[in-house]
């Protein structure tokens, strides 16, 4: 019988335990669940929010849009070690990908932006990304007939305001999920979808205790870590410390939460090179093996580090603006 099969049907859950009891199948709990997408969205809305993200008019001088750093065509991100911003600014941090943010607990690596509606006037603001502000680019903006009436018909009671287009941008961001990844088809019964080796890579994934933190429909997104749970990375990196690096304590202020950051969402991540907030580790190989030492004290075995890259690269799935696939 298939357990995930059964699965799929909620009822199925109980049966599937009783007729497996603790024989460690697969199946059983799966920590990551199939991507889901976004429920009412309005498309009107969402299409106007695709606009503005490719609109460099958002910068100080017309260079840079949001597509500039997350590029959706390449998996959200600009596979930079920082990004570059107006007039070749460069940033202090890695640009994460921006698909699949739907069951994030908060937004950019220290969870400072608790949505997505007020995490746009950050880029617009920052002197090395857009370098403006709402004053300027609605100045700009509303001499645009044609966009401040497709604003007029999609918010009628409020029409172009920085709130508007903020959640135009958020209803687009939040319309980017990534659909029928290798591993979603397996999880919904596909036996076929997964080889050998990737099998292999995710029973690994799962047996180093790498779920404890990348977990649930984005793998990762849903929680805050420590980087450096088992060793001190940030000594070890032999590279001076700076704010960015204090992760989360540059919120909260508290010393608990000094070098934690938001997990990332593995779920693109065959595309998103370099990795980690700083970058540091060029190749998704290099990443997983600092992951081990790090988070959860292993060496792993370079055969393992291949299988469970396999796996990772079975996360990419499908939209339509994610042109190029796997
Ligand atoms: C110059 C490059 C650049 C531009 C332009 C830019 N971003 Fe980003 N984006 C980044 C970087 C770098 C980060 C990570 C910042 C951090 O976490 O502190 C980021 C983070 C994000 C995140 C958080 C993702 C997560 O996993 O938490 C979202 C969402 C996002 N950007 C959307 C946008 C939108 C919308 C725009 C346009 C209004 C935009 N970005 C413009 C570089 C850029
Ligand atoms: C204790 C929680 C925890 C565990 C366990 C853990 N991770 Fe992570 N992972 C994180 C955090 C936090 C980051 C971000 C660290 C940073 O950027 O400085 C991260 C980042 C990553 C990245 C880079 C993603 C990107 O876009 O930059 C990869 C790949 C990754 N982890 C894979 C793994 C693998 C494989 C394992 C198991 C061997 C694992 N992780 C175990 C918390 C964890």
């Amino acid at each position: 019988m298939d357990i995930r099969r059964l699965l799929d049907n909620k009822k199925g859950v109980l049966l599937a335990f009783c007729l497996l009891g603790d024989a460690g199948a697969d199946s059983v709990m799966e920590p990551i669940q199939p991507l889901e997408p976004a429920t009412g969205l309005v498309p009107e809305i969402v299409a106007l929010g695709k606009r503005l993200f490719h609109d460099t008019r958002l910068s100080a001088d017309n260079t840079v849009s949001c597509a500039h750093c997350h590029k959706l065509d390449l998996g959200g991100s600009d596979n930079m070690p920082v990004s570059v911003g107006v007039k070749g600014r460069l940033g202090s941090i890695n640009a994460p990908t921006v698909y699949n943010l739907n069951t994030h607990v908060a937004y950019f690596w220290d969870g400072r932006a608790p949505t997505l509606e007020s995490l746009v006037e950050a880029p617009l603001r920052n002197p090395v990304e857009m370098d403006t502000d709402w004053p300027q680019v609605l100045a700009k903006l509303e001499k645009d007939s044609a966009l401040v009436e497709a604003f007029e018909h999609g918010f009628p009671d409020e029409g172009m305001t920085p709130a508007t287009i903020s959640r135009a941008l958020a209803d687009f961001m939040r319309s980017l999920v990534t659909l029928d990844a290798p591993l979603d088809r397996w999880l919904k019964g596909d036996e076929g979808a997964l080889s050998e080796a990737q099998l292999r890579g995710y029973r690994l994934f799962k047996n180093y205790g790498c779920i404890a933190c990348h977990q649930g429909q984005a793998v990762g997104g849903n929680m805050y870590a420590t980087m450096g749970v088992m060793g001190d990375y940030f000594k070890d990196r032999q590279r001076p410390e700076s704010i960015v690096d204090k992760g989360r304590f540059n919120v909260t202020g508290e010393q608990e939460d000094l070098h934690v950051f938001k997990v990332p969402s593995l779920r693109m991540v065959a595309w998103t090179p370099p990795y980690f907030h700083d970058a540091s580790a060029k190749t998704l190989k290099a990443a997983i093996v600092t992951m081990g030492r790090y988070q959860l004290g292993r060496e792993i075995p370079p055969s393992d580090v291949k299988d469970i890259e396999r796996f990772l690269r079975t996360l990419s799935g499908y939209h339509p603006l994610f042109r190029e696939r796997e």
